[in-house]
C-alpha cells in the first residue's frame, strides 16, 4: 500500500498575523508528491486556511461545545478551515497532564469533526535509558488510539520526548526499531495499518531530514522549530 509522504510543522504557541508570509511563502514551494500541513496557534488558523497550504490544530477537546473555559473543540478547528489536528502532544502531555484515556477520548472528536488526528507518543531519555522505550510506546499506541482509526482518519507521530526541541536524535537503528515496532502494533488492530502514516518527530531539521525521512516505516515528519521559517520547512519536504 502507497503511503504518501506527510511533512506537518508544529508551529506551538508561536506565530502572529505576519506569519501568513510564511505560509505563502511554503504554498509557492511546495515540492510535488508530498503532502504538507501546518499547525499554527489557533488564533491563525481562520486566517491562514485557503492559502494552498492544508492547515491543522495542536490540540482539541473532547467535547463538541459546553463550559470548558479555554479550550477549543474539533468542530470549531473544522469551522474554520482546520482539516487534522495534533492530540496527545508530548508538551501537553507533561504540562497539562494529558493521559492517554484523556488523549484517546478526543480522536473521536477529530473524526467527528472530519479532522485527521495526529496522536503523539514517545519516550522519555529515562525510559529509554532503562530499556523501557518500546513497551512505554506501546502502552501509549494501546491506551491512546480508540477503535475504528483508518489510514484516511488517523496519523501516529513518534516523537521522543528527550529529542524534541534539543538537537538530539535517536540512531538510525533506534528509529528503525521503533517504527516496525508501531506498524506492529498497528498492524494488530488495525485492518488498515499497512496504509496509515507514521511520523518521525525530534529534532527534524534540514541537514538530518534526508536519512532519517529515508528510513522504513518513516513516512514524514512532525516538525516544531524547523517549520517556522518557510525555508527550512521547504528544505524538509524536498528531503522527502
Ligand atoms: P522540534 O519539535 O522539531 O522543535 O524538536 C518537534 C515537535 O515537538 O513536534
Amino acid at each position: 500500500m502507497i503511503r504518501r509522504t506527510l511533512i506537518a510543522g508544529n508551529w506551538k504557541m508561536n506565530g502572529l498575523s505576519a506569519s501568513a508570509v510564511e505560509v505563502n511563502a511554503i504554498a509557492d514551494g511546495a515540492p510535488n508528491g508530498v503532502d504538507l500541513l501546518i499547525c499554527p496557534p489557533a488564533t491563525l488558523i481562520a486566517s491562514l486556511a485557503n492559502r494552498g497550504v492544508p492547515i491543522g490544530g495542536q490540540n482539541c477537546h473532547s467535547e463538541v461545545k459546553g463550559a470548558y473555559t479555554g479550550d477549543v473543540s474539533a468542530d470549531q478547528l473544522a469551522d474554520v478551515g482546520a482539516v487534522a489536528v495534533i492530540v496527545g502532544h508530548s508538551e501537553r502531555r507533561q504540562e497539562y497532564e494529558v493521559t492517554d484515556a484523556i488523549v484517546c477520548s478526543k480522536v473521536p472528536a477529530a473524526w467527528g469533526a472530519g479532522l485527521t488526528a495526529i496522536i503523539c507518543v514517545g519516550e522519555t531519555k529515562e525510559q529509554r535509558d532503562h530499556g523501557a522505550a518500546l513497551d512505554v510506546v506501546g502502552a501509549q499506541l494501546a491506551g491512546s488510539i480508540p477503535d475504528g482509526a483508518t489510514a484516511a482518519n488517523s496519523v501516529i507521530a513518534y516523537e521522543p520526548v528527550w529529542a524534541i526541541g534539543t538537537g538530539l536524535v535517536p540512531s538510525i537503528n533506534d528509529i528503525t526499531e521503533m517504527h516496525a515496532h508501531i506498524r506492529a502494533q498497528l498492524a494488530g488492530r488495525f485492518a488498515e495499518a499497512k496504509g496509515m502514516r507514521i511520523l518521525y518527530g525530534g529534532s527534524l531539521k534540514p541537514d538530518n531530514a534526508a536519512e532519517i525521512l529515508a528510513i522504513e516505516n518513516v513516512d514524514g515528519g512532525l516538525i516544531g522549530g524547523a517549520s517556522l521559517k518557510a525555508e527550512d520547512f521547504l528544505a524538509i519536504a524536498r528531503a522527502a
